[in-house]
């Protein structure tokens, strides 16, 4: 998609639809006001006779019948004022790129005052800047579609947005190309996330990234079996042992032509698990589907390792991801076994579903062996993140309140939402284990998410670290948020990742 400002007035614009925001309960801004006018006030009289409501996210779309340059209006609500943040703004503009793809390849979306001065409030942090990227976001990830594998896929798409009532000039398109570029990225991540796992082996993934470092001039270094075995991956390796697809580990380094000289490294680390079953500890057959994606992780890892490329941070960002499927088997590890991780931390593995953690073990242990100074975890690591946050937020567990903030900002301007959860010392009774230095899983229905990243701390060597728990806000499974999101991948983090650098210190 290309994205610019709008130079001609609104009625003389000639593009395939007009997208008009606006705040239920509120008048429409000038500019909407004046589309409006053009159609003889056709959303006020809906509003008015209780056509429309007004209600997040509604959308009415008209024939213009030569009235405007452009044949149609989308009118779109963003419901009530308060309640708007980026995230429901990308998701507005999404369901609207949503609903006319097939038939649009250009849209222009209007900015009235109201908005901007929502979007631009100190609390959301965000310039006028942001909001242009916001919008470029919105309108690309509506292009997503995940029918890759349908022989006869509708392919329509957005391929043109004109931005109205920001202004022009250099500032706001670099605004405009960076939204579709992160946008993208999601894209990518989401494709990777929904590809089915006999298409996407720890083999395949790997070659992904390849052809990723390759495109974008990252470094890339694929750690096979043998080695894992010779570093000492016991934790990475029990995952395994149970697949007849080999292990993968991907490395991916970003080294800055301009370097700040602070010496900070961050590594991105993202779980690829590309086929979850549970292992021996066999998972209930409704839950296994979707188990394609526990690789989401991975994949928001490398698609934000791209952005990070041509955005250039000044800091060294490292991108790692485990990659192994979880399967049960003659040679699978069973439960009671016991494994030493690469720092030589022993681990009875008492539940060979609590694999995420496993793999991320040794992966954070190898981002520190390779001069990560600070470290960002990226799992679909439990299913009891969904039942303490719901899909529509990410939970976020950290060791480190300033690199927990630098997260947070990255996140505000990713419209990501992330909410923190605690991790006190009495949350540690889930590693206490007779016969290992930890056990895998506290074995008891309480605090899930939080017992699973204080295993995870047990392997940051102290670093500065932030685990991110994206197992509900990964993707949307078809009931649940119909009105709000559309279902299926939601490539969440890829922003936050890509933003993150950035951020630091
Ligand atoms: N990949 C799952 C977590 C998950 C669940 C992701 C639902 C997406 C949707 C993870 O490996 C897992 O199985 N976790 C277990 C941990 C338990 C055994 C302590 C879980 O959440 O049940
Ligand atoms: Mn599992
Ligand atoms: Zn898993």
């Amino acid at each position: 998609m290309q994205a610019k400002a709008a130079d001609a007035e609104l009625t003389k614009l000639r593009v395939d639809v007009v997208v008009v925001p606006y705040f239920q309960g509120e008048p429409l801004g000038p500019l909407g006001a004046a589309v409006d006018r053009a159609l003889d006030g056709h959303l006020a009289r809906m509003l008015d006779t209780k056509e429309a409501s007004g209600r997040f996210p509604e959308r009415v779309l008209v024939a213009t019948m030569g009235r405007l340059a452009s044949p149609r209006v989308l009118y779109l609500s963003l419901g009530p004022r308060a309640l708007l943040d980026g995230y429901r703004l990308r998701n507005a503009l999404q369901f609207a790129t949503r609903q006319v793809r097939s038939f649009c390849r250009s849209a222009a979306v209007v900015v009235d005052p109201a908005l901007r001065d929502v979007m631009s409030a100190p609390a959301t942090g965000q310039a006028p800047q942001s909001l242009a990227r916001a919008i470029a976001e919105g309108i690309a990830l509506g292009n997503y579609r995940m029918g890759e594998l349908k022989a006869a896929e509708e392919t329509g798409q957005v391929e043109e947005l004109h931005l109205a009532g920001l202004g022009s000039g250099s500032d706001l398109a670099a605004a405009l190309a960076a939204g579709v570029r992160l946008a993208e990225a999601t894209n990518a991540t989401r494709v990777l996330q929904w590809r089915p796992s006999n298409r996407l082996t720890p083999t395949d993934f790997a070659a992904e990234t390849e052809r990723l470092a390759k495109a974008h001039g990252l470094s890339l270094k694929v750690l096979e079996r043998a080695e894992m075995t010779k570093l000492g991956m016991g934790a990475l390796l029990a995952v395994a042992k149970g697949s007849h697809e080999p292990p993968k580990m991907v490395f991916l380094r970003y080294k800055p032509k301009a370097s700040d000289r602070s010496g900070r490294v961050l590594a991105l680390v993202g779980k690829g698990i590309t086929f979850d079953t549970g292992g021996i500890s066999l998972k209930p057959n409704p839950g296994m589907v979707t188990m394609k994606s526990d690789m989401s992780g991975a994949a928001a890892v490398i698609q934000a390792m791209a952005v990070i490329a041509r955005t250039e941070p000044r800091i060294e960002v490292l991108g790692l991801a485990p990659l192994t499927e979880n399967m049960p088997g003659g040679g699978a590890t069973k439960p009671g076994d016991v494994v030493a991780a690469m720092n030589g931390k022993t681990i009875e593995i008492n539940n060979t579903d609590a694999e995420g953690r496993l793999v991320l073990a040794d992966a954070l242990c190898y981002a520190v062996s390779q001069g990560a100074t600070h470290l960002v975890d990226v799992a679909t690591l439990t299913g009891a993140i969904s039942i303490a946050l719901g899909h529509p937020v990410t939970g976020a567990m950290s060791n480190n309140r300033e690199l927990l903030e630098a997260v947070r900002t990255a996140s505000l301007e990713a419209g990501e939402r992330i909410w923190e959860l605690p991790m006190y010392p009495e949350h540690e009774v889930a590693l206490t284990c007779d016969i290992a230095d930890v056990r895998n899983t506290a074995g008891i229905p309480a605090a899930g998410s939080i017992n699973a990243a204080v295993f995870l701390r047990e392997f940051v060597s102290d670093r500065p670290w932030v685990h991110l728990d994206i197992a509900a806000s990964s993707y949307h499974g078809e009931p649940l948020l119909a009105g709000l999101v559309p279902k299926g991948p939601t490539g969440v983090m890829t922003r936050t990742l890509a933003h993150l650098p950035f951020h630091l210190g």
